[in-house]
């Protein structure tokens, strides 16, 4: 069988990670980290994404009840966090297609709360870039500028290594990627959490336009309880060892084969063990700082970029593109196409994930624990029926031109067998 995805990380670095760190002076390691941005002196680095999103949200002195106009889509403790830092989230719909919110429906709905006038300030408008696509931000620069807002970018399903830049000076002996906080945006986040790009089994960074909230930031950053050196190894090195064996062709296959003797559900397994924390307490969890072995890790990965399987479902994914028809895609007018997962628009997903499963390939409904986020008059509709009609392809580098044409060619008859009106 064909898993759905493989770990971005080869077993030797996963064997390496379970050694002890081997550099102590954190600030040290911290900076190689921040040297892979171009500010490096407004780059913080912390245990997860959210931790910095966390931490960033709570130096800000906004009233409390200002508005943070979100992506309907994120993972749903995005939106928490800003609930909890006591800003009001408003969520804002997503175009399939372009996978960013409609630009005239963020001034409409940005005129609506004005019309009012005990509205609460309109703070920020925070935007994520989709299952490793790049939305075109312009139209929003323009918006947050106008409206004098700030403009977050939520860059964790999205890393990419940003221009190849001479750095490691003198001489310029090594080249390594600088990743530039684009024109306009005030902050930026990172994510190298288990099943990233260039995964570091946790971790995640965040660049700053302004220079005192990064201070800020990173003061608090700096006050909260170390991760363990054990936890790292069992949450992060155990998990990564035990995924990237399981998500062998063979494995695989074979973990598939008894787990559906068994009666077990294994997509649940999967979507239970790549989960970033386990559930509740999520305070608790975020609020740490990075164990020395994890930014270890994180520097050494940022400091030797190995691209090859980026490269490859880079490939996969265009070979996916060619073959399906246009009505299933999504993303199709993003900057940059999804290349972190491949996801598909279809009828119904789980009957067409079962087809798929009994030909060999593992597709899931569930690759990203994306959600339709909520504010308190509801998630806005369009946003939930198009997320809840996404059915995830496998996307690993060992897929082959006659895996594509097969897959498909299933999803082809499923869509053509769906009966009209169901379509999308
Ligand atoms: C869109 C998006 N934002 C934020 C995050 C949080 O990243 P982290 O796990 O590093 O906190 C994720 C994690 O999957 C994500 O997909």
């Amino acid at each position: 069988m064909q898993p759905r995805g493989r770990l971005d990380i080869s077993l030797f670095q996963l064997l390496r990670a379970a050694l002890p760190p081997r550099r102590s002076d954190r600030a040290l390691v911290e900076r190689d980290i921040a040297t892979c941005w171009a500010d490096v002196d407004r780059t913080v680095v912390a245990l997860s994404a959210r931790s910095a999103f966390d931490a960033a949200l709570a130096t800000l002195d906004w009233p409390r009840g200002s508005i943070v106009l979100m992506s309907a889509i994120n993972i749903a403790d995005m939106g928490r966090i800003v609930s909890e830092r006591g800003f009001r989230l408003i969520p804002l719909d997503v175009d399939p297609n372009t996978l960013a919110p409609d630009p005239h429906a963020v001034i409409e709905t940005i005129t609506r709360l004005r019309a009012d006038p005990a509205h609460p300030p309109i703070c920020a408008l925070c935007l994520a870039h989709l299952f490793g696509s790049r939305i075109e931000l312009t139209p929003f620069v323009e918006i947050a500028r106008r409206y004098e807002m700030q403009l977050w970018e939520d860059a964790a399903q999205a890393f990419t290594p940003g221009l190849p830049a001479t750095a490691g000076q003198p001489g310029g002996a090594s080249v390594l990627p600088v990743n530039v906080l684009p024109a306009g945006v005030d902050l930026s986040l990172t994510s190298f959490g288990l099943i990233k790009t260039q995964t570091a089994l946790g971790g995640g960074v965040a660049s700053f336009r302004d220079a005192t909230w990064c201070d800020r930031t990173k003061r608090l950053l700096d006050t909260w309880p170390r991760q363990s050196e054990r936890e790292f190894l069992v949450r992060g090195v155990l998990r990564g060892l035990t995924l990237a064996l399981l998500t062998r062709p063979i494995t695989f296959t074979l973990v598939a084969n008894t787990a559906r003797g068994l009666g077990f559900d294994l997509d649940d397994l999967l979507a239970r063990t790549t989960r970033g924390f386990s559930s509740g307490r999520l305070q608790e969890q975020i609020r740490r700082q990075p164990s020395a072995a994890l930014l270890c890790l994180l520097a050494h990965r940022l400091t030797h970029p190995a691209p090859a399987s980026s490269i490859a479902r880079t490939r996969i994914a265009a070979g996916y593109r060619r073959r399906l028809q246009a009505e299933v895609l999504v993303g199709t007018k993003a900057e940059f196409p999804t290349v972190w997962v491949f996801p598909i628009r279809v009828p119904n997903p789980e009957t067409l994930r079962r087809t798929l499963a009994a030909a060999g390939y593992d597709a899931t409904c569930r690759a990203s624990r994306l959600v339709a986020l909520s504010a308190s008059s509801g998630s806005p509709p369009d946003t939930h029926q198009w997320l809840n009609q996404l059915l995830y392809l496998p996307l690993q580098p060992q897929l082959k031109s006659r895996h594509l044409d097969h897959i498909a060619q299933l999803v082809r008859a499923h869509v053509d067998s769906a009966p009209s009106g169901t379509r999308t």
